[in-house]
């Protein structure tokens, strides 16, 4: 092909790109009032301060001390944390598991994020087996219209070959910059070369691929031998999926990028023996990027022993206190960089059709709303993190990281998302008193220190008094290189 010929083939598919993403991506227009917080506690990851924030035509105009705008619209945030905009690294709304959909869609999904003062959530378009990645990405930019808070995409890899190599530049150029591949799942699991390949392309891309580490075969096997001992309640489920099975995959896939030569990162890790294998990669001055989520931090595999066992069914499975306890001591040494919610929920009637055959119970739970609330009760209140790292784990740490340059931190210029948390109200979460759309949390019963009080949303005041006030006003958020690989 000559220069020129090559140079329109690339104009082409840069156009088909484009139109794909514009016709999805509709714009409302925003109708901005300046706003301007009072008195609040300006937390970023670097610090805090007594400060006043100014908002202006979706942006941070300004911040300081005793700030005035004549026809600002104030909010008094006398006693609050002022935070930039959470981001949750990892939803799954309105996924087909093949056997189940999930009980929220984007409609509910985040007005429960935004609630709980989630303004970007980064969701997993997922790949058919025989379908290609711009078909996943259209069919995701479709299924997020109406959004009430700001989205992107991972895009979930189902099949690794050269037609799907050749469509990374078209998802960069669409502001998909991370993957997720599985080791397991019938209908997403690559093999290891697949995820060597990939990896080794995605890093050309300045993409950052994440992992589902557990070992297939030997799950599978394990889940063989544990109903063959009788044992077919949702209790059976940790038995089949122990540490051993996520550190084996973990240290796989630490190997497979050393080999890469490529950034990689570790998705939803729930044990202290992965984060040993990360630990260790990590030493041989290997890129890794470590997810975690509320669920690790703050429940055991004793729930499956509960009556309704089958709410915790999810994959990785509840670990050990000890478990727990490393990982939040990595997260106080900041040896993990987000921290998401993996919120896939299902209600209780679809969990329990299949109580008595743990491994067709749909994996995954409801959090999206209570991301915030439990890292702030239980990380802040117990002084086991700073108010700043919980910013940098919530939210800089994923703008850094997934290329969301404009997020992430309160400062002017800056994409105007902003929570005001009230940190003295107290609650208790149950299986019905929260927004998403289902019959239950995994973290009913779990104690709330603190509430979110205000959500500004690009700009705009979204949650007022704790009440949703502007809804269906969230954006695509078109992402750039990921931090990881600059
Ligand atoms: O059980 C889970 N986590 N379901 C969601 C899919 C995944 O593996 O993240
Ligand atoms: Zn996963
Ligand atoms: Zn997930």
């Amino acid at each position: 092909m000559s220069a020129m010929a090559a140079f329109f083939a690339a104009a082409q598919g840069a156009f088909v790109v484009f139109s794909v993403f514009h016709f999805f991506v509709q714009k409302r227009e925003a109708v901005y009032t300046d706003i301007l917080i009072q008195n609040g506690t300006v937390v970023n990851h670097t610090g805090h301060e007594k400060a006043d924030v100014l908002i202006s035509g979706g942006r941070i105009k300004a911040v300081g001390k005793s700030l005035a705008a004549a026809d600002a619209k104030v909010i008094d945030a006398m006693g609050c944390f002022v935070f930039p905009g959470m981001i949750d690294t990892h939803t799954h709304f309105d996924l087909d598991t093949g056997s189940a959909v999930t009980a929220d869609d984007f409609i509910t999904g985040t007005k429960a994020a935004l609630l709980g003062g989630t303004t970007t959530v980064l969701d997993f378009a997922t790949q058919e087996r025989d379908g290609s990645l711009k078909d996943a990405l259209r069919t995701w930019h479709e299924k997020a219209q109406g959004s009430s808070c700001n989205y992107g995409f991972h895009m979930a890899i189902a099949r690794w070959d050269a037609e799907t190599e050749a469509e990374l530049p078209d998802m960069t150029a669409a502001g998909v910059t991370s993957y997720k591949l599985y080791m397991v799942y019938d209908a997403l699991k690559v093999d290891d070369g697949a995820i060597y390949a990939a990896l080794r392309a995605a890093k050309k891309e300045g993409a950052l691929i994440g992992v589902h580490c557990e070992n297939w075969d030997v799950l599978l096997r394990r889940i063989g031998e544990v109903q063959a001992s009788g044992i077919t309640g949702p209790e059976g489920h940790p038995l089949s999926r122990p540490a051993a099975v996520e550190a084996e995959a973990v240290a796989r896939l630490m190997r497979i990028a050393e080999l890469a030569e490529a950034p990689v990162s570790v998705v939803h890790l729930s044990t202290g023996e992965g984060l040993l294998e990360a630990r260790r990669a990590r030493e041989r001055g290997q890129k890794v990027f470590l997810e975690s989520c509320p669920q690790y931090l703050l429940l055991t595999d004793e729930a499956y022993k509960a009556e309704d066992g089958e709410k915790y069914v999810m994959s990785p499975p509840l670990r050990k206190a000890e478990d727990q306890a490393a990982l939040w001591e990595a997260l106080a040494g900041g040896e993990i960089d987000f921290i998401g919610t993996d919120h896939c929920s299902f209600t209780m009637a679809q969990k329990r059709e299949f109580r008595s055959d743990f491994k067709k119970i749909p994996n995954g739970g409801a959090g999206v709303q209570h991301r915030l609330q439990l890292l702030y009760t239980y990380g802040v209140e117990t002084g086991r993190i700073t108010p700043e790292q919980l910013t940098e784990l919530l939210s800089h740490g994923a703008a850094r990281h997934f290329g969301m340059d404009d997020r992430g931190v309160i400062a002017p210029g800056m994409a105007a998302d902003l929570v005001v948390y009230d940190p003295l109200p107290e609650s208790v979460i149950t299986d019905t008193n929260t927004a998403h759309n289902t019959d239950n949390s995994p973290f009913a019963g779990l104690a709330l220190k603190g509430e979110v009080k205000h959500v500004i949303l690009n700009g705009e005041h979204a949650v007022e008094n704790g009440r949703l006030i502007l809804s269906g006003s969230g954006r695509y958020v078109h992402r750039t290189a990921s931090g990881c690989c600059k």
